[in-house]
This record gives structure tokens, C-alpha cells and sequence, in this order.
């Protein structure tokens, strides 16, 4: 199994290119299977997660054209050969659950596992469930799959979610694109990557209002068009950047960082002492030698704290001075990186679903072990802060959700390398 061997201490100096946002791709990649014309997705990131995505549709017949290394990636769904989504292609990766939508949407039936995913919590499904439920659709669960049927198609419904989720807001959005009548979707979720969906699916002539605020109106149509899109910048990959920047030092700008998109962040950022500077290609981040201080966090729904970058958060205070607070309210179980950054001489005290971090002089290398994707990347940026050398193992979380990371952050004076176990 691949580690990663961090020599730390080394300041970021130069550029480091932001890619396709991953949490966007995956579901672009789903919206394909609504349409029988070809969907060209520019700017996607070469994932593990994207990679898998690009197999699973495979196996339900889309023709993917996609070479290894190339941001551009073709899918044609033509004719779908199977609605069935098996065990093993679902349960690595939650996203993979949003192809039963446009399945149930297009083709009135389909049969997928329940997901697998992130340690984070317990990640029910049953917001999503319950929406294509009240479109119309019979489900059952049956030996560990989501049996959907609606063979006279979806039809519109007025959906509340109970909490915003992100991936019931996605996934009730696309099925609606194709369901007879009028569907609002109230209380959704207002994260970038929804408007990112929603455009690329107006493109393809869906008809849809209010994405990126809490009330979403879907006007069902009969069919969708082929498109070419490109992929919104990940505002998660570019913050974690820049907490690399600013928990190891220097000057680095973040080429295509999606400013807009990272508000809550640049504010934190700029409370701990930290220099944001928002320029025309993207965001620049600059650290001197100084001591951040400490600052406070609550993790909320966009557009507040991302959960996605309380981790990365969370390292970058272990040096701070003073005492931070780090509330997590959207996942229950997303503090597992504590004990893993409290072995480099860290001291965090988690109660609930609140981390107390009280800032440390240094920290020192260890070896320690990924737990989930954005858990693993906090893990890095205390490597890279840290004295003498650190081993990250389990590293196949992070190659699921960050491009070419030893890459970027090697050009810019860090020096990681890939090992084995
Ligand atoms: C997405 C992102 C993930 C991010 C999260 C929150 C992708 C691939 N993943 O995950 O990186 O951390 O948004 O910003 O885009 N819930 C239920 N029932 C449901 C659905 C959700 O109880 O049917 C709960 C979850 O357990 C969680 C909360 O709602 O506590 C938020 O989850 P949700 O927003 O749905 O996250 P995901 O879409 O899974």
C-alpha cells in the first residue's frame, strides 16, 4: 500500500493550478445518463473517484471516452444496456447512488446499491429516497439495493428537505429535469457545485430556477440535449492549498481558485493573521514568519464554514497561538483526524461535535494513518509544518480526491514523496 513521506519545514513558494472540483464532476457525470446525445465534461479532474465514476457508467452502457491524463472526457449514453448499479462498483464512493435519478428518470426504473463512502458518519440516504418517492416512484430495499420503479415516469412534486443536503438537492434536481410537471425543491442546499449542475443542465434545456439559493423550481421537459461543459474550479482542493501555504509559510497563488466560492475561508484566514489577496487568475496566499492566532470555527451549510475544510482547519490551528473551537454540525463523526494529528505533539480535546485546539510551539514527524479523504490532507499540511519526517499511510484516500498532489506542492519547494508500506 502506497505512504507518503513528507520531509518537513519547507516554506510554498510559486503556483499551484486548481482543477476540475471533484464533488461537481462526479455528478455531471451521472446528469450524462439523461440524455441519448453525447456530453462532453471539460476541465474534469483524473481521480480515483472520477475514474470510478467513468467504470460504473461503462457498465450500464455508456459508450466513455476518456484517456488517461486528459481533462476532457466524452460519455454518450445512447443506449443504456443495464439500469443495474452493483455492489461493488457503488460501495467505494457515495456519488455513485446519483445515477438511480436520471436511471429512474429516463428509463422509469433502476436497481443500485446502497453506498459505500467516508468513515464521516452514518450518511443515510433516505432524504433522496423519500423525494423520488413523493415524484411518484415505488422503491423497496431489497438485500442491501434500492429497488426504484416509475414506469409511467416521475412526476412533480413539492419536496421539503429536512436539512439541506447536498447530494438530495443534486440528485432530486436532475431526476426532476426529466419528471412530468413542476417540482420545488425547498430548504436545498446552496453549494457552488449545484449551480454548477444546474447550468450544465440548462445547457442541455432543462428548465430550472433558483439554484444556489434555498428554493430550486424544476419545470419537467420530455427530453435533454447533448452538451460540452466545463467543470467548475474545486474551491475545496484550493482551500486546502492555501492552508498548506499558510500553515508551512510563503507566497503561492492559487491559478483559477474560485474566490467567490470561498468567502468563509479567506475570513477565517485572514482573522489568523494570514494575507489573502483576491487577483485576476486567482487567489494568492501569503504567510512571513509570524505566529497565526487562534481562530474560532463553525462548520455550517454553504455559503458558511465547508465541512470539506474543517480538517485542513484543524491543522492549520495546532501551532496557532491561543485556543481555537472547531464545531463540526454537519457530519457526526468527521473528527477522526484528532488522535492522528494529536501523535505530532498537537493537543486537540474533542467532546461531541466540538474540537478544542489548544495551539502547540511545533510540531514533530510521525507516522500516522489516513482516515478518510479530507482527514488525510490535514495529515499532509501537518507534515508539512512539522520538524523531521512524517509517514502518511493509507494514502489511497487522498488519490480519490486530489490531483497530482505530491506534484503541486513538490513545484513549490515541499518535498513528498510516494513510498510503500
Ligand atoms: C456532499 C459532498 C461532501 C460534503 C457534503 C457536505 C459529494 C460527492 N460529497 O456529500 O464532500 O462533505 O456534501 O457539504 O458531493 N443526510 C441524511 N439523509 C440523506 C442525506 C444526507 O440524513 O438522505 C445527512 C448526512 O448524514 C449528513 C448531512 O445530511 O449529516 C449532510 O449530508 P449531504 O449534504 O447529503 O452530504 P453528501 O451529499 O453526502
Amino acid at each position: 500500500m502506497d505512504t507518503l513521506i513528507i520531509q518537513g519545514g519547507h516554506p510554498l513558494n510559486g503556483n499551484i493550478r486548481i482543477s476540475g472540483a471533484k464533488n461537481s464532476a462526479l455528478k455531471l457525470m451521472a446528469a450524462a445518463l439523461l440524455t441519448d446525445e453525447p456530453v462532453e465534461l471539460q476541465n474534469m479532474p483524473n481521480l480515483a473517484d472520477s475514474r470510478f465514476m467513468a467504470r460504473l457508467l461503462s457498465s450500464l452502457g455508456v459508450d466513455v471516452y476518456w484517456p488517461q491524463n486528459e481533462s476532457t472526457c466524452r460519455l454518450n449514453a445512447a443506449d443504456i444496456s443495464s439500469t443495474i448499479a452493483p455492489y461493488d462498483l457503488v460501495r467505494k464512493m457515495r456519488a455513485t447512488f446519483n445515477v438511480l435519478g436520471p436511471l429512474l428518470a429516463r428509463i422509469g426504473h433502476a436497481t443500485v446499491s446502497l453506498p459505500g463512502g467516508c468513515a464521516i458518519g452514518a450518511r443515510p440516504v433516505n432524504f433522496h429516497l423519500e423525494a423520488f418517492q413523493a415524484m411518484g416512484a415505488d422503491i423497496v430495499i431489497e438485500q442491501g439495493y434500492v429497488k426504484a420503479a416509475a414506469i409511467r415516469g416521475l412526476k412533480g412534486a413539492i419536496i421539503d428537505l429536512p436539512f439541506p443536503s447536498v447530494g438530495a438537492t443534486e440528485h432530486t434536481m436532475m431526476a426532476a429535469t426529466l419528471a412530468n410537471g413542476t417540482t420545488q425543491i425547498n430548504n436545498a442546499a446552496q453549494e457552488p457545485e449545484i449551480v454548477d449542475i444546474a447550468t450544465m443542465l440548462r445547457a442541455m434545456g432543462a428548465k430550472i430556477e433558483g439554484a444556489g439559493t434555498s428554493c430550486i423550481t424544476i419545470e419537467g421537459v420530455d427530453k435533454l440535449n447533448g452538451v460540452n461543459h466545463a467543470v467548475m474550479p474545486d474551491r475545496i482542493e484550493a482551500g486546502t492549498y492555501a492552508m498548506a501555504v499558510a500553515a508551512a509559510g510563503g507566497d503561492v497563488l492559487l491559478e483559477n481558485a474560485p474566490a467567490k466560492e470561498m468567502t468563509s475561508l479567506i475570513e477565517h484566514l485572514r482573522h489568523a493573521g494570514v494575507t489573502v489577496t483576491v487577483e485576476n487568475d486567482g487567489v494568492r496566499v501569503m504567510r512571513n514568519g509570524s505566529r497565526l492566532k487562534a481562530v474560532d470555527v463553525d462548520v455550517q451549510p454553504h455559503p458558511g464554514f465547508a465541512t470539506d475544510l474543517q480538517a485542513q482547519f484543524m491543522a492549520l490551528m495546532t501551532t496557532a497561538d491561543g485556543v481555537s473551537t472547531i464545531t463540526e454540525n454537519i457530519f457526526e463523526n468527521r473528527f477522526l483526524h484528532a488522535p492522528e494529528l494529536n501523535r505530532f505533539g498537537a493537543d486537540i480535546r474533542v467532546q461531541g461535535k466540538t474540537a478544542t485546539v489548544h495551539g502547540v510551539d511545533k510540531l514533530v514527524g510521525a507516522p500516522v494513518m489516513a482516515t478518510d479523504l479530507r482527514a488525510s490532507v490535514s495529515l499532509v499540511i501537518a507534515g508539512l509544518v512539522a520538524e523531521g519526517e512524517t509517514v502518511v499511510n493509507r494514502i489511497y484516500h487522498l488519490d480519490r480526491g486530489f490531483e497530482k498532489l505530491e506534484e503541486k506542492l513538490n513545484a513549490c519547494g515541499a518535498s513528498v514523496t510516494r513510498g510503500s508500506e
